[in-house]
């Protein structure tokens, strides 16, 4: 049996048992080895928060977003740390379980350190100098703080919360964001989540940047399978194989940008990688996407951003 369909498997038997996020992360870290702060990993989520922070600072005309939300913390914060050495003053990042441990920001910060000692952190954002002095500080003084008080030091809040219904008030998010996330909620989670994202976002000034990884996440797994590997299932088997602890909507571009359109949030700019045609050609499509131009469905990533200035 193909990897991909072992690790279907398991992750969906994971998915009925109690803290299955738990253990699926145990049984990514020892058996699938997915889930390591990898150096690749690293500069990727550095380089989302390095165009976030650009997207900000294009549309709002101010430097540093005082105020930023994320949904879908993840294991490793290191957008919103990002934000933190940018100059943020509140961070929050929401999520509907508590993903993060001590150990695992301790390895976040210690790749912040590693990255600035090789040079590298210069090259990939703007960092306060007074800000890594902090994260400095926090290392030497690790073990004699607790997760909170070191998640206090750094302006991070986590809220363990569903998306759709934040604790935050109207108007008071400069720079909401998010990184590989949508593609993990199906439409009828996301429409809310977008609403209540436009209720806390800045009327004015305010900017949404979002990164969508549109790609067959099994594939990352098992290099057998294209990227496109899920587009030959109908909606139907597609309940069977999907799992609700790492769920893969298979939205397309299209179906992002009619979810934006419908609910009148701007796309200011976008961008996208194109993808691979001669893989996508070489699946036999499922029927709901024989009607769209094969480019279109091939986009496997994109990068929305909006000016929320220009929102109803
Ligand atoms: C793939 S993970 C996030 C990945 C992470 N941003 C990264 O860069 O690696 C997607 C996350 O979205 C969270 N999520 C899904 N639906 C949500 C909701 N309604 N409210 C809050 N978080 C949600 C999941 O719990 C999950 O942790």
């Amino acid at each position: 049996m193909k990897k991909w369909k072992q690790k279907a498997i398991v992750q969906k038997t994971i998915s009925y048992l109690p803290f299955s996020h738990k253990i699926n992360f145990i049984f990514q870290k020892y058996v699938t080895k997915g889930v390591d702060l990898s150096v690749d990993y690293f500069y990727d989520r550095l380089g989302h928060a390095r165009e976030h922070i650009k997207s900000f600072q294009k549309y709002s005309n101010k430097a540093i977003p005082a105020t930023c939300l994320e949904i879908g913390t993840g294991w490793y914060p290191i957008v919103p740390v990002s934000n933190f050495l940018a100059g943020a003053d509140k961070i929050y990042s929401v999520d509907v379980s508590l993903l993060v441990s001590k150990l695992r920001l301790q390895e976040t910060l210690q790749k912040f350190l590693d990255s600035n000692n090789s040079g590298e952190l210069k090259n990939s954002i703007n960092f306060l100098p007074e800000r890594f002095a902090i994260i400095a500080d926090l290392i030497n003084d690790y073990d004699k703080l607790s997760l909170d008080e070191v998640l206090q030091k750094l302006n991070i809040t986590y809220l363990i919360e569903d998306a759709r219904k934040l604790s935050l008030p109207d108007n008071s998010i400069c720079l909401v964001n998010s990184n590989n996330t949508f593609e993990h909620i199906y439409p009828e989670i996301l429409i809310p989540i977008l609403k209540e994202f436009k209720r806390v976002v800045k009327k004015q000034g305010g900017v949404m940047s979002h990164f969508i990884d549109m790609s067959d996440h099994f594939a990352h797994f098992d290099r057998s399978i294209s990227i496109y590997n899920f587009l030959q299932f109908s909606d139907r088997q597609w309940k069977y194989i999907d799992n609700s602890i790492q769920p893969q909507s298979r939205n397309r571009i299209y179906d992002y940008k009619q979810i934006y359109s419908d609910l009148k949030i701007p796309i200011s700019y976008e961008s996208f990688r194109e993808g691979n045609m001669d893989e996508l050609k070489s699946i036999t499509l499922a029927d709901k996407y024989a009607n769209r131009p094969l480019e279109e469905i091939a986009r496997s990533h994109c990068h929305f951003i909006s000016d929320m200035n220009n929102s109803d």
